[in-house]
């Protein structure tokens, strides 16, 4: 089958089954291109709970399969590729959140969306990087353990300086991957693109960004800028939509690895795949979604 036949088939399907495609901009961009809404972890999040199809194909990574389901029980939830996971999300354990929790008095457990479902039935509130300034300031606590994202962490407590905010030490090996040294380099090189940086990049080259922000945060800030070059520090796949909105201007990527392999999985043969069989459907115990809503749903209230 050709490029075309699938797209075709997919297109069938969806109508058959009443089912929605989504993205994160993470993804290759074929996939990107057959989806109904491409978007970051919270405008995802979002659009899964507001979703009125019976089947969500869900292109991306497992803590966003399981998110999916734990906002919508009665929903299938499949996923094109179940070992698309985030090495992240498991980057922080149960035991050292209840050790802080006896450690610190009205401690605030705050999960980044990118982790388990178990982390997240252990947490208060779940926050993605489009809103976890926002949620951490919202509070009443000013203790906040955040886990398990350490860069993400610190960007928020330089953000919040007014709350105690302890770290993890968690982090995304893709947007870890970029150097300061690399950065100002590339900077050397286009010295009138601005920069600009996902908040799971080092503090080292977060202090090197004209803008920090979620991947929706910086194709906004590039698509609404006056300026024609930017140098982005995030992961690749967010260049689909960056040229798509931005067809005259110029992005530079500031390392090679800024690839997760993870998201890369998803391809559009095996969205066909799923969508055929109903194969690789996303389970969770009804005690683990139930416990794992309540922060999830505080996210979206407090976030709103
Ligand atoms: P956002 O799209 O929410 O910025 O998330 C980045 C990410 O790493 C998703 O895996
Ligand atoms: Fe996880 Fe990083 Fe890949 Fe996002 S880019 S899914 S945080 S490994």
């Amino acid at each position: 089958m050709d490029m075309n036949d699938i797209t075709k088939e997919i297109e069938r399907l969806k109508k058959e089954k009443n089912a929605v495609i989504l993205a994160h901009y993470y993804t290759n961009d074929e996939v990107q291109e057959i989806a109904d809404y491409v978007g970051d972890s919270y405008a995802l999040a979002k659009t899964a709970k507001n979703s009125d199809a019976e089947v969500i194909v869900f292109c991306g990574v497992s803590f966003m399969g399981e998110s999916a389901k734990i906002l919508n029980p009665d929903k299938t939830v499949l996923m094109p590729d179940m070992s698309a996971d985030c090495p992240m999300a498991h980057m922080a354990e149960t035991e050292v959140i209840e050790e802080m929790r006896e450690k610190y008095d009205e401690l605030a457990v705050v999960c980044y969306i990118n982790s388990t479902a178990e982390l997240k039935c252990h947490s208060d509130v779940c926050v993605t990087s489009s809103n976890a300034v926002k949620i951490v300031k919202a509070l009443p606590n000013k203790n906040i353990f955040f886990i398990p994202d350490e860069n993400l962490g610190r960007y928020v407590s330089e953000q919040a300086p007014e709350k105690n905010v302890i770290l993890n030490n968690g982090f995304c090996h893709v947007h870890v991957s970029v150097t300061a040294d690399n950065l100002i380099k590339i900077k050397e090189k286009y010295p009138d693109a601005l920069v600009l940086a996902h908040p799971e990049c080092k503090a080292d080259v977060l202090k090197e960004a004209d803008y920090i922000g979620s991947t929706s945060g910086i194709i906004d800030y590039a698509t609404n800028s006056d300026n024609e070059e930017f140098i982005i520090c995030t992961e690749s796949g967010v260049s689909c939509e960056l040229k798509k909105k931005n067809p005259g201007k110029k992005f530079y990527f500031a390392t090679s690895k800024h690839f997760c392999p993870n998201m890369k999985l998803n391809t559009i043969e095996k969205v066909l795949h799923v969508l055929e069989t109903g194969e690789n459907e996303v389970n969770i115990s009804e005690e683990t979604r139930r416990k794992a809503l309540a922060p999830l749903d505080r996210m979206l209230e407090i976030a709103k």
